[in-house]
């Protein structure tokens, strides 16, 4: 017996935002005036309300807007730890440093199982509750053999998005031989870390992980089944952007700093079928003092953007899509069709999925119920908490 309503019509949506140009107007595939049937944990039916199919439930939208759960493809939740005085001093004008992961490192490693999962947990409801419903989750705040497959184990207790992310910054250890951290990431690290992740990822940046040893990592990740994703860009320009290009990774996140070439690359990127998604992190840009990324640029050469969090304790601890799609559009030159577009199927393609980020009959029935009657407001409104309700296959979540 199950109290489960087996169909759920959301009816009186003004707005819903589909990402399906096939089923609404525009890039976003808005119909107003809407409903849409959930079924299963999928999406039934979405269309114009006077078409609208009986089901067994009803929930009266009452003139607000419906649009796919966030698709959050980049964060870093499992740590322990506090770096809040790292952020004040940026705020007075120290830079970023990747050598701040190492203070994260330290505390990860003393804490216990439980604190990290505890921890875990509670960001990946916070994002819940702010409409994120799928979330990719990294570790890299171990590395060590132990730690880092610790680290995975814990994400998977909170995600199916897993990645082994042990070339974050070379391990205090090693610092004096990064060639033999390399040799033990791509190694043993790996053999313990493999079985627990989807993804393989790395810190392409000065003061992290040159191109070579970049390009060693994401190739033993992959020679094991992993799929690439890279961080670059990030701190200055590099080769972060090409080599992802290269590899055919899903993404390379962050792209604060691109040359034209590396425009080109992700242009030329964004027209394949399964195109390296240039995924913007306007957070970390905030949070750093650094300037925004161009994602006008990009997108006008025909580059795919996503925006995501990449919530963590160092260079951006927000968890809060809708702050970041306030930025894009304030800040970075997007419209907000686009931005909600980035941060929904633009997320779920940096994470090669099709079934999320849209809400077409089939796809998975995650979707967010703002209090709002349009997407536009989650720019026209920042840092106003707008989601009154969210259903992760198809079950009320939040
Ligand atoms: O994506 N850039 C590398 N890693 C994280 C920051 C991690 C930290 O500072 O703790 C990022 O920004
Ligand atoms: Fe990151």
């Amino acid at each position: 017996m199950t109290d489960v309503p087996e169909s759920i019509l959301i009816d009186d949506i003004a707005t819903l935002v589909t990402n399906d140009p096939g089923l609404g107007e525009g890039a976003v595939g808005v119909i107003e005036d809407a409903a849409l049937v959930i079924e299963g944990g999928t999406v039934a039916w979405a269309g114009p309300r006077g078409r609208a199919p009986a089901a067994d439930a009803r929930v009266d939208a009452a003139g607000r807007c419906v649009l796919p759960g966030f698709v959050d493809s980049h964060s870093h939740i499992v740590f322990a730890g506090d770096r809040s005085r790292e952020f004040a001093a940026r705020m007075s004008g120290t830079p970023y440093s990747a050598g701040g992961i190492r203070t994260t490192v330290a505390a990860t490693r003393a804490a216990s199982d439980a604190e990290l999962l505890g921890r875990a947990r509670g960001f990946a409801a916070e994002a819940r509750a702010q409409g994120t419903t799928t979330l990719e989750v990294k570790s890299g705040y171990g590395l060590t053999v132990a730690d880092e497959a610790r680290s995975l184990r814990v994400a998977g207790r909170v995600t199916d998005e897993v990645t082994f992310l042990g070339a974050h910054v070379v391990a205090p250890e090693y610092a004096d031989d990064p060639q033999g951290y390399v040799d033990l990431v791509t190694g043993p690290m790996l053999d313990a870390c493999a079985p627990h992740a989807r993804w393989i990822d790395v810190f392409c940046e000065r003061g992290a992980f040159d191109e070579e040893a970049s390009r060693r990592v994401l190739a033993a990740g992959m020679e094991r089944g992993l799929l690439p994703r890279v961080h670059g860009n990030q701190l200055g320009e590099g080769p972060g952007v090409r080599l992802a290009v290269e590899v055919g990774a899903a993404s390379v996140d962050h792209c604060t700093y691109l040359s034209a070439e590396d425009v080109d690359a992700l242009a030329q990127a964004g027209g394949r079928p399964e195109p390296t998604v240039a995924t913007l992190l306007p957070g970390v840009d905030f949070s750093t003092r650094q300037s925004y990324p161009d994602a006008r640029a990009l997108i006008d050469a025909g580059a795919v953007v996503a925006l995501a969090s990449d919530c963590n304790p160092g260079s951006c601890f927000t968890s809060s899509l809708a702050f970041c799609i306030a930025v894009a559009v304030r800040d970075m030159g997007m419209t907000p069709d686009e931005a909600v577009w980035a941060a929904t199927a633009g997320g779920a393609l940096a994470l090669r999925r099709t079934d999320v980020g849209r809400l077409a009959p089939g796809a998975r029935a995650d979707l967010v119920l703002l209090d709002a009657p349009n997407h536009l407001y989650l720019a026209y409104r920042p840092g106003v908490p707008l989601v009154a309700a969210v259903w992760k296959d198809g079950v009320l979540a939040h």
